[in-house]
């Protein structure tokens, strides 16, 4: 224990107490600052207070008793002074002391509270559970695949043969770097939902009935109207017996689910590569009911999906895994429909682009 643990007093000149207590003074309050435990303040007392080792005991020793008497006065009065915010410090409240590791005093209980934001269901996506769920009511199941895909899986298990005109209608984006590899074997970002009919073919035999929800790729220019990416549910029923009808039957009433009962489909002659009758569906306008309207091109009708019964090529292509896909004992239907569109039909979007924003001024609408 030496003087050297209390400040300098360079003289008895009251400027220089004055510094010496107002330096004490701002030790004492920055110290009793950090008290939290009984521990804390135990330390603390002896610090200051201790007989034998306390900074009390030494200045009274080191200033008090060597003091000439005109500074005795103040002397005394600053050392009072002293002891007396020493004392008050050990006897407050620890709660009012300083902020403790549970803040109590921290918490102003006036302040409005932060809100979580609830997160919610994308449209998009809400979407296209609301479509799977109408095809899960039917005994459905739900696939999923690859997005990205082989060229195998995404054309020539569906009948599109190399350099097929067909495929030009899929603006395709391929995987870099894929020229030494075989054509069937080249790597591309699907862009239909369609490869998960041969996927799904080839691990199971009939019967099938699924749906398949996903997104796709294809390299168009962005509009109102066309995203290079969006998404597709594709569907697919084989069995002994399947027909026409049951493939009219089965997407009627899921317009119907979908869009309301009043809904009526048609069924136009089309071409897809991997479907033999191939059709695309109209239902009537759900802004005008099929009166005719801007949204409908005042035809009464908007195209929705296209369709077909399974060509039996495609059944070819999943024999050597599943012979039972046999064309003259089996047959099947198959659907497939723009996610984005019916999104934007249901909720009144007019441009696909917000779709794909991530802009919270949207999206917070659908929460
Ligand atoms: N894959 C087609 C497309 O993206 C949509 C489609 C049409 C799927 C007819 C099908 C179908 O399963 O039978 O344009």
């Amino acid at each position: 224990m030496s003087s050297s643990q209390i400040p300098v007093l360079e003289s008895y000149e009251s400027q220089h107490l004055e510094a010496a207590f107002q330096a004490l003074n701002a030790d004492v309050a920055r110290r009793a600052a950090g008290l939290r435990t009984s521990e804390d303040r135990e330390q603390f007392r002896l610090y200051w207070l201790g007989r034998k080792q306390g900074r009390l005991k030494l200045i009274s020793d080191v200033w008090l008793k060597s003091a000439p008497a005109e500074a005795r006065k103040s002397l005394g009065q600053h050392f009072n002074q002293l002891k007396q915010q020493i004392e008050q410090a050990l006897e407050a409240d620890p709660a009012t002391l300083a902020p403790s590791t549970t803040p109590t005093d921290a918490i102003d209980i006036t302040l409005p509270g932060i809100r979580p934001t609830l997160g919610a269901e994308h449209p998009l996506i809400r979407t296209m559970h609301e479509i799977v769920r109408v095809f899960e009511h039917m005994g459905y199941s739900v696939g999923v695949g690859p997005e990205v895909e082989t060229d195998y899986y995404n054309f020539e298990a569906l009948n599109f043969p190399p350099n097929h005109p067909a495929r030009d209608t899929q603006d395709t984006l391929v995987v870099a770097n894929q020229q030494n590899k075989p054509l069937r074997d080249r790597l591309l970002l699907r862009t239909h939902t369609s490869p998960v009919q041969i996927r799904t073919m080839e691990r199971q035999p009939p019967p099938v009935r699924i749906v398949i929800p996903g997104k796709v790729h294809r390299n168009d220019a962005a509009d109102a109207t066309h995203s290079p990416i969006f998404h597709q549910v594709e569907g697919l029923c084989v069995d002994e017996n399947i027909t026409f009808s049951d493939l009219k039957g089965t997407l009627d009433h899921a317009m119907k689910e979908l869009f309301g009962s009043a809904v009526r489909t048609r069924f136009f002659p089309s071409f897809f590569p991997f479907t033999e009758p191939s059709a695309d569906v109209q239902i009537s306008c759900i802004f005008c009911g099929g009166k005719g309207c801007r949204k409908c091109k005042h035809s009464g009708w908007i195209e929705l999906l296209g369709c077909g019964m399974v060509n039996p090529a495609v059944f070819k292509f999943v024999r050597g895994k599943q012979p039972a896909y046999d064309p003259k004992k089996i047959s099947g239907f198959a659907f497939g429909m723009g996610v984005d569109r019916i999104a934007m039909m249901k909720y009144g979007i007019s441009d696909i682009g917000l779709l794909y924003s991530g802009d919270m001024r949207f999206l917070e609408q659908f929460a």
